[in-house]
């Protein structure tokens, strides 16, 4: 299987969701676990940690600076991370159709990226804190996926118009996209829980 240091919890009921946790720079594989468990009880558990260290904080890929990524980087990890996702399937005997993304800052701008790279990898996601990614050209056709994604109004490092271009470039691409505002900056709040809560029981 591509390597990544990983967590993997099969779901309570065979079949079920997989919930693909994506840290964000400077976590690790742990970090989500108590949240995904406390969102979709019994949902199997897959928990990769980014292979990317910017002075020894783990990401999913490599950027310039604070917002500005390193595209060709991230077009190579999306797809060692998508390969990795369908060998976890293969080796854990998991049904990946059923694989949804929560991923916070860098693991969200990983979890579109494979969206938009590798259509069929992800059924969709929560995306905390997301950006724009990259605009592939020509867009790919992702009818199905389903987004949530939830930011902040105050977050220094995502202007709303960013957040706006990542749900319009999703929807062109035909994914069903649910955008959410938190009265927040880059950091969590219980309300982001509580929208991801919904739209993940809701499924
Ligand atoms: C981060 O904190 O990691 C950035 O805001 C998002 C990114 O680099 O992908």
């Amino acid at each position: 299987m591509t390597e990544f240091v990983h967590v993997f919890q099969p779901p309570s009921t065979a079949g079920g969701p997989i919930l693909l946790l994506l840290h964000g720079t400077g976590g690790n594989e742990h970090d989500l676990v108590p949240l995904a468990e406390m969102l979709l009880p019994g949902a199997g558990i897959l928990s990769p940690r980014g292979k990317v260290l910017e002075r020894g904080m783990p990401r999913f890929f490599r950027r310039l600076a604070e917002g500005v990524f390193d595209i060709e980087d991230l077009k190579q990890r999306a797809g060692n991370l998508a390969d990795f996702i369908q060998a976890a399937a293969a080796e854990y005997g998991f049904d990946g159709s059923k694989v949804v993304a929560l991923g916070y800052s860098n693991g969200a701008n990983i979890a579109s990226a494979v969206m938009l790279l590798r259509p069929g990898v992800l059924a969709g996601g929560v995306l905390l804190r997301a950006m724009v990614p990259l605009e592939p050209q020509p867009l790919p056709a992702i009818a199905g996926t389903r987004v949530c994604i939830s930011n902040g109004e105050q977050d220094p490092t995502i202007p709303a118009a960013e957040t706006d271009r990542l749900a319009r470039l999703l929807q062109r691409a035909g994914a069903d996209v649910e955008v959410n505002w938190q009265p927040a900056g880059h950091q969590l709040m219980p309300a982001d829980f509580a929208v991801a809560k919904t739209w993940l029981q809701s499924w």
